[in-house]
């Protein structure tokens, strides 16, 4: 198989795409033949040795979030067969032709889903439903998300808006018109943005922090309770504030609910392909924090319509 592989901790230069040996499915396990491969800050703290929870001794392999197509299947396994089109999460090894992953964690891909919109919506679609469920978003909130046109922000801007809430979102200007599109108000952040909320005229009730930098004192300046503010950036702001920390863990059945909207068409993800020979350019556009919906590397140029 050929895979994204780093020989030493660094910038996106040190990735080196390389053949390895195929991976072997075991008792319970699936081997996917993968075509479409997300790219996320985790991607760049762990290639970077920013990651003191996770211990990675280069060489290593990358990547978290992958679609394809399963064509083995180890004992045991009963609920996926050779030939059915699959997504999920993994644990740095996404980047590369095949995986090896538990069959009880894949997803069934539906067709109507192309494969670089699903691997573009694993983690992001994970991180955001799970995000918005434990600030229990209602119809009567107004929700700020700060880093709105970003992957976990384009997820939960729509989630939000289907929720029946009022969003207003932070992005560069150059992404107001796409945030717009998906039913936000936008506003712009910086310095201003205490005062740019405001100027919407509307009075946010609650929280989402996917940019960092500021976003839990702006939300606290505007008056949302503290316990309606959550972070998937800062746990440092989030002590000092009260605030909230986030994370919902992943799992198929939280994966498969976004499967579902996205099939039924009322979750969509704007992508920004790499092949994989250029995933080192790829890393590159998530590591530069700007940009709209999703980078993915695309690992097999062919099918991916469905
Ligand atoms: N992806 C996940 O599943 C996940 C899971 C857990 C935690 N996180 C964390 O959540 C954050 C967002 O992840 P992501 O995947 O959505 O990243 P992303 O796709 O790279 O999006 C980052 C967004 O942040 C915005 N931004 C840049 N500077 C900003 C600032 N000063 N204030 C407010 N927004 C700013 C950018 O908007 P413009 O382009 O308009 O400048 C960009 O759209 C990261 O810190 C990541 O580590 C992500």
């Amino acid at each position: 198989m050929r895979a994204a592989v780093f020989d030493r901790f660094g910038p996106p230069e040190v990735l080196e795409v390389r053949e390895l040996p195929d991976p072997e499915p075991g008792e319970g396990q699936v081997r996917v033949r993968v075509r479409a491969a997300g790219v996320q800050p985790f991607d760049v703290y762990a290639r970077r040795g920013e990651m003191p929870f996770l211990s990675i001794t280069p060489p290593s392999t990358i990547g978290q979030e992958y679609s394809g197509v399963v064509d083995r299947v180890g004992p045991g396994v009963t609920n996926v067969r050779p030939g059915d089109e699959v997504l999920g999460s993994t644990m740095l090894n996404g980047q590369a032709s095949a995986v090896v992953v538990p069959a009880e964690n894949v997803v069934l891909k539906p067709p109507r889903l192309d494969f670089p919109t699903a691997a573009g919506l694993v983690a992001a679609g994970q991180t955001a439903t799970g995000a918005l469920g434990e600030l229990a978003v209602a119809p009567d909130d107004v929700l700020l998300v700060h880093g709105a046109a970003g992957s976990v922000g384009t997820v939960a801007v729509q989630i939000a808006r289907l929720a029946g809430a009022t969003v207003i979102g932070t992005a560069s200007a150059g992404n107001h018109a796409y945030l717009r599109q998906l039913g936000a108000v936008p506003v712009e952040y910086g310095p201003g943005l205490v005062a740019n909320v405001r100027a919407t005229g509307l009075t946010p009730t609650v929280a989402l922090d996917a940019a960092g930098r500021g976003a839990i004192e702006a939300s606290a300046a505007l008056g949302i309770a503290p316990e309606r503010i959550g972070t998937i950036v800062d746990e440092k702001a989030a002590a000092e504030h009260g605030a909230r920390v986030v994370r919902a863990p992943r799992s198929p059945q939280r994966l498969a609910g976004v499967v579902a909207l996205a099939e039924e068409g009322s979750l969509t993800m704007p992508i920004r392909a790499y092949p994989l020979a250029e995933v080192a350019a790829a890393h590159a556009a998530v590591e530069s924090g700007h940009g709209r919906g999703k980078v993915v590397v695309i690992v097999e140029p062919r099918d991916l319509a469905h």
